[in-house]
């Protein structure tokens, strides 16, 4: 049998481990010259807007609410369909998560629902490029611009995504980028954000670390509350060595999105009542592949398609289960039924293998399972 399959895998090259050792060895390791120059390489991917690293993209979401000023007694709009970071970053700063439901095709916020759920107490939008998919950035700032509002786009997953011929964070507010194992670069942990101006940058830093700012030999200062979430000159190293490949990384997942998508053309997806992603070859980063499962053609639920997939050598992922019913936001008010689309998708979405190493041949092993478990499962 065919070695294991995961639905995704980081890709380090020797160079890159190389470099690390370096730095390992070199008696600094914590935040310093590697995070500076890592810094820098992203400002300039990002056309020179100010750029800070952190040590995940969740905290660099929280800071943003943070230096917008949003806190208790603010509202924040988002997406239910997304890793919870997304909405838990708001509370985290005592403000209050608008949901609004997803676009079932683009499974992105629906834009046309935005207007409506804009209070007084609105402060800022999060929206989420879910798999890479970009947002409508032009309907996306045209809404914030006539309602005052910041955005805090969650571009964790689309680093090397665009929109209208621009990268993603090289236009738009804050922009906020993960480089978690899964992402198409990786430091590891970590994250960055893309600010506006040098003041939200010194702001950044300083929530970044303690609140403290240090001049000359031996000033210090501390005005506000900051925490821990400086990135290490080792992470930042793996990062320098990742971000020279993304265009390679992405051009490859682009191709293997296609073999996908006819693959399972000609496996004949009508058939098999598969929801696929929209088929973006302009915009997307393609980050992930998925799927939504026909569950009402289906005599079983996602979990044993994903253990019967397991059984056959491949892994898949769930990105990911609606937030608003989760417990915690149970208990804030949300219940079965206020999303439809997001319940929907959450429910039966299932990630497929995508990662820059894998084979054509491996798509094709993908499809053939997938096809083979639907039909044996169908309802007549
Ligand atoms: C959509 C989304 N938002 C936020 C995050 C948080 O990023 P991190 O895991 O780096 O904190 C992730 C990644 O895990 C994500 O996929």
């Amino acid at each position: 049998m065919s070695e294991f399959l995961p639905f995704t895998r980081p890709l380090i090259d020797d160079e890159t481990i190389e470099g690390v050792a370096e730095v390992l060895r070199s008696g600094w390791i914590t935040s310093g010259p590697q995070v500076k120059a890592f810094e820098a390489a992203l400002s300039e991917y990002v056309g020179g807007r100010p750029v800070r690293a952190f040590n995940s993209g969740t905290c660099t979401m929280e800071i943003a609410l943070r230096i917008a000023g949003i806190g208790a007694g603010a509202e924040v709009i988002t997406t239910p369909l997304s890793w919870v970071a997304t909405s838990n970053v708001v509370l985290e700063v005592g403000a209050r998560p608008v949901f609004v439901d997803v676009d079932p095709l683009t499974r992105n916020i629906d834009l046309s629902r935005i207007e409506a759920a804009i209070t007084p107490a609105t402060r800022a939008i999060i929206p989420v490029d879910l798999a890479g998919l970009p947002v409508d950035r032009d309907r996306l700032y045209a809404i914030a611009k006539r309602h005052h509002l910041r955005v805090v786009e969650d571009a964790a997953q689309a680093l090397g995504s665009e929109w209208g011929g621009r990268r993603i964070g090289s236009i738009g507010d804050f922009v906020s980028i993960s480089f978690h194992p899964n992402k198409n670069v990786t430091t590891i942990e970590g994250g960055c954000l893309v600010m506006n101006d040098a003041e939200e940058a010194a702001l950044a830093e300083k929530y970044r670390l303690q609140g403290v700012v240090r001049c000359g030999y031996d000033g210090m200062e501390v005005d506000l509350v900051g925490g821990k979430f400086n990135l290490t000159d080792v992470a930042a190293r793996v990062g320098l060595g990742q971000l020279p490949h993304l265009a390679a990384f992405n051009s490859r997942r682009r191709h293997l999105a296609r073999e996908y998508f006819a693959g399972f053309e000609q496996a004949g997806v009508g058939e098999l009542g598969l929801d696929l992603p929209v088929a973006d070859f302009v915009n997307s980063n393609w980050h992930m592949f998925q799927v939504v499962l026909p569950e009402e053609r289906l005599t079983i639920k996602r979990a044993e398609v994903m253990r019967q997939l397991h059984a056959a050598g491949i892994g898949t992922g769930v990105h990911y289960p609606a937030i608003h019913l989760f417990a915690l936001y149970r208990r804030l008010g949300w219940k079965p039924g206020d999303f439809p689309h997001a319940e929907h998708i959450g429910r039966n979405i299932l990630t497929l293998p995508l990662f820059p190493a894998m084979q054509d041949g491996d798509v094709a092993r993908v499809i053939a399972a997938v096809q083979r478990i639907l039909r044996a499962h169908a309802r007549r």
